[in-house]
């Protein structure tokens, strides 16, 4: 019970929820044959419904029947159907958390095909989550298939305030179970991760794909459960978000089984090939050692180098001037204009605090800030893994610079100093578009004649880009959420340029670059 009421989803009535799980509690109490509720489930109510007793419904029927609790060719926790004849295919798709044994994973999902068509009533399409399992059964075909699509994203989280658990401290966790979970072989593809040696508190991660999915859709559908973290989890002790392929966890307490994570995978048949992924634990033990005698290193370097950075502040003025002079020669002057120092944009962003932060990509971090003179700038600090050099920077800012258009984000300015690469641009207060035209509410905000005059700036500013400005430049990675829109709704292109900033996974950077300089 206390398990059951320890998680609830996004719906904020929780003590109504409370309330449901404690009539479902006294009905488990008398019916012993009914099933344990779901943690969660997904009916898709906007999609067709069946009629009882129609073709589909028993195609349905025969397919979950078809799963009983002691089918041995349940093997390493996935089973994958189909049944019927076009238009009434039944396709059902079901996997174990990477951990679970054989025998309470064929209970589980034989508990799930029993309970789910209870839950989703001739619905066509459903979704249910066990701590253990997910099932899923659909009119189309869900094998070897993964489209992203946020309203198919669940949001769970442990209602309990962190009183010590920080998003960095996560992070860090849920970073290494994210890039390792994509690389284990089709049987294994998961990965867990934790920390308990630090102050702040324990941390548990778990990632897991579905296995009939590709590693490259794999990655991305962590990428994209990844990113939901923050909506639902922040500061919280423990969190999940969940897409029908995949899923990313992290608790304050241990809620998977270690030592079946840990040890190398117990040969699943078919397995021909014994991937890098068998040691998977132990490198995560390993990475962690380096963590721990990297960390100091590089805080004990930040240290010094903002030391250092005092002390060269303090010397003259004209020492900021001399780096401008050394990394960008003649244009330098140009620049000049152009250039903030650290200790103004750490004012205006409250020292890059975790509440000004609006957004986080592959080249760094995002925070908005404002200037003492009261205007308000996004200020892009790029991470310090970036390998690029001062020739690059110096590059882009100047191709960035010479860019004036009303539908281009503006740059207003930068700063270079000792280890901090920071580009500072106008601030644009309504978000990117995807927004709005992802979110089944939000969508009715934007009238059509909004949305052609979005189009028609959108153009524009790439006519720009193409035609008239000094240079040309191909963005080379127009979308959705690159696209931002002012207070009237104005579109403006951004994140032009970043790409060779990157010293992170090809397949996420590479299309970002500007080519044309
Ligand atoms: C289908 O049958 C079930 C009981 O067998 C009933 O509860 C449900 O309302 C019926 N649905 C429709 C759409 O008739
Ligand atoms: C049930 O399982 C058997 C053996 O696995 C298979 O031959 C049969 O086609 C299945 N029936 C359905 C309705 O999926
Ligand atoms: C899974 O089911 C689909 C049909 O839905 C089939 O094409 C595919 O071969 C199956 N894969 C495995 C590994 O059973
Ligand atoms: C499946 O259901 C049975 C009976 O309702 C229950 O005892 C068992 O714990 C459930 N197993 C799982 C893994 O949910
Ligand atoms: C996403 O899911 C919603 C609700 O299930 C559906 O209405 C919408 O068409 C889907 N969008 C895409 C792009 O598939
Ligand atoms: C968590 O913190 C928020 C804001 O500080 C507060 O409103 C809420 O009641 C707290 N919840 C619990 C379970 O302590
Ligand atoms: C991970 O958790 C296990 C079990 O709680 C513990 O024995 C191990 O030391 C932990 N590893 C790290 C790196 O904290
Ligand atoms: C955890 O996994 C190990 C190795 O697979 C197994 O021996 C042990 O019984 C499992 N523990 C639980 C509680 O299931
Ligand atoms: C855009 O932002 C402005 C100012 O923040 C706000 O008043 C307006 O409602 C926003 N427009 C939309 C469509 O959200």
């Amino acid at each position: 019970m206390v398990q059951l009421l320890y998680y609830y989803s996004c719906v904020p009535l929780w003590p109504i929820v409370s309330l449901a799980f404690f009539i479902s509690f006294l009905s488990h109490l008398l019916i012993l044959t009914a099933q344990p509720e779901f943690r969660d489930y997904n009916c898709y109510p906007k999609r067709s419904n069946f009629k009882n007793a129609s073709v589909y419904h028993n195609n349905l029927k025969a397919i979950l029947s078809n799963f009983s609790s002691d089918d041995t060719n349940i093997e390493y926790g996935f089973i994958n159907s189909s049944y019927g004849q076009s238009p009434n295919m039944v396709y059902a798709l079901g996997f174990c958390r990477g951990d679970v044994k054989p025998g309470p994973c064929r209970t589980c999902l034989h508990n799930a095909t029993i309970r789910l068509p209870q839950k989703c009533p001739n619905r066509k399409e459903a979704v249910g989550i066990y701590d253990d399992c997910m099932f899923r059964y659909s009119y189309h075909p869900i094998y070897g298939t993964y489209k992203y699509n946020i309203s198919d994203v669940r949001y769970l989280w442990n209602p309990a305030n962190s009183t010590k658990l920080t998003g960095a401290y996560v992070e860090v966790q849920l970073d290494k179970v994210k890039s390792q979970a994509p690389t284990g072989e089709s049987h294994r593809r998961f990965a867990a991760a934790n920390d308990t040696t630090s102050k702040s508190g324990d941390v548990y991660a778990f990632a897991q794909c579905s296995p009939d999915l590709s590693q490259d859709d794999c990655r991305s559908c962590l990428q994209n459960v990844y990113d939901g973290i923050p909506l639902c989890c922040e500061g919280k002790n423990g969190g999940r978000v969940i897409n029908p392929s995949c899923y990313i966890r992290y608790e304050s307490y241990l809620f998977y089984n270690y030592t079946a994570v840990s040890s190398q995978p117990s040969s699943p048949p078919s397995t021909t090939v014994t991937g890098p992924e068998g040691g998977s634990d132990s490198t995560g033990s390993q990475t962690s050692n380096v963590v721990k005698i990297i960390i100091p290193v590089i805080i004990s370097v930040i240290l010094s180098c903002l030391v250092g950075c005092c002390l060269l502040r303090r010397k003259t003025r004209n020492n900021s001037q001399s780096i401008l002079r050394e990394n960008f020669g003649e244009e330098g002057s140009n620049l000049k204009s152009l250039q903030f120092n650290l200790v103004t944009i750490e004012g205006a962003t409250n020292k890059f605090s975790e509440k000004n932060k609006i957004g986080k990509g592959g080249f760094g971090e995002v925070y908005k800030g404002i200037l003492p003179d009261g205007r308000e700038i996004a200020v892009k600090r790029l991470s310090k893994s970036s390998v690029q050099g001062n020739l690059e920077f110096k590059n882009e800012i100047l191709l960035i610079a010479k860019l004036q258009h009303r539908n281009l984000v503006t740059l207003l300015g930068f700063c270079l100093e000792e280890q901090e690469k920071i580009l500072i641009y106008e601030y644009v207060p309504n978000k990117s578009i995807d927004f709005f035209l992802f979110d089944s509410e939000k969508q009715s905000l934007l009238t059509w004649s909004e949305r052609f005059k979005i189009i028609g700036g959108i153009a524009q500013g790439l006519s720009y880009l193409h035609e008239h400005s000094r240079l040309k430049v191909i963005h080379r990675d127009l979308k959705l959420s690159n696209i931002l829109l002012d207070n009237k709704l104005n579109p403006k292109i951004s994140n032009f340029g970043m790409a060779r900033m990157i010293s992170i996974d090809e397949d996420q950077g590479s299309t970002n670059r500007i080519v044309g300089t």
